[in-house]
């Protein structure tokens, strides 16, 4: 008798050329109301299905790896962040984890850019003006914003996507600074003409845009916290479409409505989907709904990266973005 397919679980839709690919290689349930599964849910697919390929958005409960009768053998995230997954407990467990690390940079960048000129242009609060019939016409005075060229760009980690939006922010004029756990080697620097920071408390007193594009979890927990934000320029502007968790986002509300920073372009947030009131009050703060990758394309290709890898674990080849 032959082998009966895995079965696959897609804790949310996919694109639908990633979710045929993987029609054809295994059994595949797809969550047809597309929300977040509860934790009841998570402990029922962990016993029902060898492969779950989870999101961002998914809550996973530290002990779910070790329910009794537990069958999932991969997790293959939809996304190059697994800060939602607790990988030493998923290792332990003996699941692998994989990530789709590389398709997304462009259009996350794209997005970090799209942040720094809302932000800078006051756009979002334009759109907002003009929408609720407000706008009573051309004035000198009006809406003034802060122009980009000559001014400086401090990254936060120095990975891919905040090498594509240095490029990107070259070309408006703004001079590149970054700070990172390692120092980039040479070559790497002198292609953005990049100044490294040991310290990211000199980097945040001396940039006038601060982009953040390190990884979440505990170990970037509230990075940028009341003091990092205390040192800014009035004028600086705060970006963030890394992860919510490396911001206090309290603070954050508190040092945009005192002024004490310009703006901040917020993709990403503490408590996703819910975002704080204080800072949906603010005409200083531009919110999307985490948008980085958000094109078809970008999307296309992370369930494409995240379908090669579920073809690798049923060949029993080396999965090529293992995590854990
Ligand atoms: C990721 O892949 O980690 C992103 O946050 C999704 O846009």
């Amino acid at each position: 008798m032959a082998n009966s397919p895995l079965r696959l679980l897609l804790t949310r839709r996919w694109p639908e050329a990633a979710e045929s690919r993987l029609r054809g290689l295994c059994d595949v349930t797809a969550n047809a109301q597309d929300q977040q599964l509860t934790t009841a849910e998570w402990r029922a697919a962990i016993t029902q299905f060898d492969i779950i390929c989870p999101t961002v958005s998914d809550r996973i409960a530290p002990d779910v790896f070790s329910v009794p009768g537990a069958r999932v053998r991969l997790l293959a995230n939809f996304g190059v962040g697994v800060d939602h997954i607790n990988v030493p407990a998923a290792k332990a467990a003996g699941i692998a984890v994989t990530n789709t690390p590389g398709v997304l940079t462009e259009a996350t960048a794209d997005l970090a850019l799209t942040l720094i000129l809302m932000t800078s242009r006051r756009a979002g609060e334009g759109e907002r003006e003009l929408r609720a019939a407000n706008w009573t016409g051309w004035r000198p005075t009006h809406l003034m914003g802060q122009e980009l060229a000559g001014k400086v760009l401090g990254l936060v980690g120095f990975g891919r996507i905040a090498q594509a939006s240095a490029s990107r922010a070259r070309a408006f004029g703004l001079t590149i600074a970054y700070h990172g756990r390692r120092r980039a080697d040479c070559k790497t620097e002198e292609s953005f003409d990049a100044e490294w920071y040991e310290s990211l408390e000199r980097m945040a007193t001396d940039v006038d845009i601060l982009s953040l594009h390190c990884p979440g979890g505990e170990a970037t927990r509230h990075l940028i916290d009341a003091q990092v934000l205390s040192l800014m320029k009035p004028t600086a502007i705060l970006i963030n479409t890394a992860r919510g968790t490396v911001v206090d986002e309290a603070a954050l509300a508190k040092a945009l409505s005192e002024h004490r920073i310009w703006a901040a372009g917020l993709d990403v947030f503490e408590a996703e989907p819910a975002v704080s009131p204080e800072l949906m009050l603010l005409d200083n703060a531009v919110l999307l709904p985490h948008l980085g990758s958000a094109t078809i394309e970008t999307r296309t290709r992370m369930g494409l990266c995240a379908a090669s890898n579920v073809e690798a674990f049923l060949n029993g080849a080396e999965l090529p973005d293992r995590v854990a």
